[in-house]
């Protein structure tokens, strides 16, 4: 359908062709002489309409009945210019036939529209519905351009691994990894038998990973250093997860993140590429996606259309994390955290910068306190503070985190002893400053929040296929 409604001419170009549709019925109005039939096959939220009269092949299955919302079907026929204001071309149907049924009684997608917490308690079919199609092919674009954006300026895609022993955020909030053992399997009625146990029938974490013990990685950071390192610029792109309990419209157990790492760069060149990317990937989908973005600024965030146009076009603010404490600290209005130099800025204090103090653009801090940041960050020569940047966005919050890395080798095994982190345990990651060490730079960009940010939906629960939070790991 996007093939025909997409064409220069909204498909009149293609009128006279004999065409094949195969979709689901969003509606059926059956009239005393014709039918109309709604198509949609996901590949645009635009519809087909299928205009079906009683000489048609298959007529009896809109008699019948089983021409229902929700059905599958394929459709032949011809087409013709419509009558209709709301499309130029519809199908004048040959023949039709229903693949699949569905009762309309019991189908829990209706016409009618439905909150977003009933649709995420059926996650399987919320797909069918236009804000979900609409998602979905928004997110696809801004995967696809995020690829275009870093083949285009020179940057290798590493796969990082997804099982890992490092804990590079060093806060804790990792998911362990099981190996349930063969013979417990075999003998035991549910797999939660099968997990190894000490003698008192605790876990035992030691035998986790084939006995040793194993994570799901909460960045890939630390193996694109060791890529960036030897092939200058890459880029990650792949799921990580996070054991944080928070039941937050920005929080997720697993979500996708965008993870690129440059060589010979400071923190200079990592922010000017987060602008860059950012601006790429809003173009993108500003100028790809017209039909689904038009659909947002109407149904789910009024003005979307006029805020990424700023985004993709103005200046980013930039400013210090001394410099926006100071600000927070003469806002005239009272915080529920109060702010103070060294404190971590809470979302009130993202909303006000971002949303009132700098009026809706986004905003890049740098240079925070070292000890509210994690241990690989490049140490500034006031001591006390680390070459760190997040970028705000309204509505969304923190939508990247990134820094320079230390590449010093002293400095780096310094800090890793004054945080007491096992020194062993990266000695893969020394190395890489031993052995031929650079200057280098990168960030993480949670994609999820970068769908929240491009679509305008309020929840992130919305912005990925299968959520998985404490509360739901369905599906
Ligand atoms: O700020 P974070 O924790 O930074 C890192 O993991 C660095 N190692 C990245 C790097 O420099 N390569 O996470 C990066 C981004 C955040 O800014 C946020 O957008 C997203 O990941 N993020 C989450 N998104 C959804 N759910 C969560 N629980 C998230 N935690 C972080
Ligand atoms: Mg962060």
């Amino acid at each position: 359908i996007r093939d025909i409604k997409g064409g220069p001419e909204e498909g009149l170009e293609l009128v006279g062709q004999k065409l094949v549709v195969r979709g689901w019925v969003r509606t059926c109005r059956v009239q005393r002489s014709v039918t109309f039939i709604e198509v949609n096959d996901g590949s645009c939220l635009s519809n087909m309409q299928c205009v079906v009269n009683s000489d048609a092949e298959g007529y009896d299955q809109v008699e019948s009945g089983s021409v229902t919302t929700g059905a599958s079907l394929m459709v032949e026929g011809v087409l013709v210019s419509s009558q209709g204001s709301k499309q130029k071309v519809e199908l004048r149907v040959e023949k039709l036939t229903v693949i699949g049924n569905c009762d309309p009684s019991t189908f829990p997608i209706q016409k009618k529209r439905a909150s977003r917490e009933f649709l995420r308690t059926v996650a399987h079919l919320r797909p069918r519905t236009n804000t979900f199609g609409a998602v979905a092919r928004v997110r696809n674009a801004l995967a696809h351009a995020t690829h275009k954006f870093f083949q285009e300026n020179g940057f290798t895609w590493i796969s990082s691994p997804i099982i890992t022993a490092s804990d590079c955020e060093g806060a804790g909030e990792q998911f362990c990894v099981t190996t349930l053992i063969p013979a417990a399997k075999e003998g035991t009625e549910t797999l939660v038998d099968a997990i190894p146990r000490t003698k008192d029938g605790m876990v035992d974490w030691s035998q986790d990973f084939f006995g040793k013990p194993a994570f799901l990685t909460v960045s890939g950071q630390l193996n694109a250093e060791t890529y960036a390192t030897a092939l200058s610029d890459v880029y990650t792109f792949g799921p990580t997860f996070r054991a944080e309990n928070s039941n937050t419209s920005r929080h997720l157990a697993e979500f996708w993140m965008i993870e690129p790492e440059l060589a010979f760069a400071d923190l200079h060149d990592d922010m000017a590429c987060a602008t860059a990317y950012l601006q790429y990937v809003v173009r993108y989908v500003l100028e790809n996606c017209k039909e689904d973005m038009d659909f947002f600024n109407t149904w789910i965030e009024k003005g979307i259309l006029d805020r990424l146009n700023d985004v993709a076009e103005k200046d980013f603010v930039q400013l210090t994390y001394t410099d926006a404490v100071e600000l927070l600290i003469k806002a005239k209005r009272k915080f529920e955290f109060p702010v103070k130099w060294g404190c971590d800025l809470q979302s009130e204090h993202e909303r006000y910068i971002t949303e009132e103090a700098f009026g809706g653009r986004p905003v890049i801090i740098r240079d925070y306190p070292k000890d509210i940041k994690a241990f690989y960050m490049r140490a500034n020569d006031d001591g006390k503070t680390v070459a760190a940047m997040d970028l705000l966005v309204p509505r969304v919050g923190e939508l990247i985190g990134g820094s320079q890395r230390e590449e010093r080798l002293e400095y780096l095994e310094n800090r890793l002893d004054e945080l007491k982190l096992d020194k062993e345990s990266f000695w893969w990651y020394l190395d890489l400053r031993r052995f031929g060490s650079v200057p280098h730079a990168g960030f993480g960009l949670g994609f999820e929040r970068l769908v929240q940010f491009a679509t305008g939906i309020d929840n992130i629960r919305d912005a990925i296929p299968f959520p998985r939070t404490p509360a739901s790991a369905e599906f």
